[in-house]
């Protein structure tokens, strides 16, 4: 591998390490990425593409990243192609929004493949997680634009797929990653056959930087609030995501709320189980499912939003009383469900350890 650094300094990539592009530059999702990146042994920033920030330092828009970007500036879509080149292999991380990510990354794989180099992507919008262009015009109200890169992509949570055969992968929506995590389990086990009723808690970076009525600080904090009852988005990617992962459909139920904090999202899950459950016996079966999963907790309590925030690790637990079983899954939107989470199947495509670069522990009493 050759070229300039990303930074005007020393050769890039250095030895042993992999570039990075991340499109979505200046978004939530993206600065998560920027971050992680920064603290992760095998992957170096190659650009944060940026449609609005180009040639503005990375550090003016997330200033806590100013220690890991000292210098660097975001760049436009075309210099990131002009970078692509640079390297045999590059990876690109897209935050940027669902509708407008599958065009660029179809662009950028079109030019690493005229350029003779290897791209792989990894996308946390929306725009590759339903593998029929159909499913995705239902529920996004427009035409997939990139329907001949679908079967290219993946789209599951790491914990439950074994092995990926695609060259690319998609990675589930923030509320589907916290339901996915306790449903998936309750049905691949036999425990749960029919419908699941949640009630989910986000906070308001769950719907990104630009400032709205519902994430403005004098209308939320304090505030508790449903919002799209039975109609979000989330659900039918939770239902063929699960029957992907265990060949069984589901019924689901699902109301989201806007919680007072600026990340994090609480989820109960609720279902009906076929007999014979004790709550023991319930916990008993999420540790067994997640038995080899670096980043799934399974607790005895329900667990605490706090102890994993800033984290990809998700924490989960169960009770059940009479015929009813309830998980109470945690997961930071920002970073298990959205970057950590890319990050996650960024190690597992590039055949690294799944865990590296992400294993940093929260701050307390944050
Ligand atoms: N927030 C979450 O908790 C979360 C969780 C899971 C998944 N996601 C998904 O991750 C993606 C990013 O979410 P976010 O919360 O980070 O959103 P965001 O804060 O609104 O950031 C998205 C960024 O994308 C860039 N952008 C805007 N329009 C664009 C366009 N037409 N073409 C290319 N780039 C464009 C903008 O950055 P520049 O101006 O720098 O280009 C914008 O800041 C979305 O698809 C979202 O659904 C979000």
């Amino acid at each position: 591998m050759s070229g300039a650094a990303a930074d005007g300094k020393g050769p890039f990539p250095e030895e042993g390490q992999w570039p990075v592009l991340v499109l979505g530059g200046s978004g939530y999702v993206a600065g998560e990425m920027l971050r992680l990146i920064a603290a992760h042994p095998r992957l170096e920033l190659a650009g944060a593409i940026s449609t609005s920030q180009a040639g503005e330092q990375i550090a003016a828009t997330f200033p806590h990243l100013a220690p890991a970007y000292p210098r660097q500036c975001f760049v436009t879509l075309e210099a990131a192609i002009e970078r692509l080149g640079a390297a045999e292999r590059s990876v690109l991380l897209s935050a940027a929004p669902h509708g407008a990510s599958a065009e660029i990354v179809a662009q950028m794989l079109d030019a690493a493949e005229s350029a003779g180099v290897t791209l792989t992507v990894v996308d946390a919008s929306a725009d590759f997680r339903f593998a029929d262009p159909e499913a995705y015009a239902a529920v996004y109200g427009h035409p997939h634009a990139a329907p001949e890169r679908l079967a290219d992509f993946t789209c599951a949570l790491p914990e439950h797929l074994k092995s990926v055969e695609t060259p690319h992968a998609a990675h589930p929506g923030c509320f589907a990653t916290s339901m996915l995590l306790g449903i998936v389990p309750l049905v691949a086990t036999g425990l749960v056959d029919g419908e699941f009723y949640v009630s989910a808690v986000t906070g308001s970076t769950g719907a990104g930087r630009t400032p709205r009525d519902t994430t403005h600080h004098p209308l939320r904090h304090n505030n508790l609030f449903a919002y799209q009852a039975l109609k979000h988005r989330h659900s039918p990617e939770v239902r063929a995501l699960t029957e992907a992962a265990t060949g069984r459909p589901i019924g689901l139920h699902f109301a989201p709320h806007s919680g007072p904090f600026a990340r994090g999202i609480y989820a109960s899950i609720f279902a009906r189980h076929t007999g014979g459950l004790t709550t023991a016996d319930a916990i008993e079966a999420l540790a067994e499912f997640y038995r080899d999963a670096a980043f799934v907790r399974v607790l005895e309590d329900p667990p605490r939003m706090k102890d994993i925030v800033a984290t990809n690790y998700a924490a989960i637990s169960a009770a059940v009383d009479g015929d009813t079983v309830v998980v109470h899954s945690t997961v930071d939107n920002l970073v298990k469900g959205a970057a950590g989470g890319s990050i996650q199947w960024t190690n597992r495509l590039l055949g690294l350890p799944e865990h590296l670069g992400l294993t940093a522990p929260t701050a307390g009493w944050l």
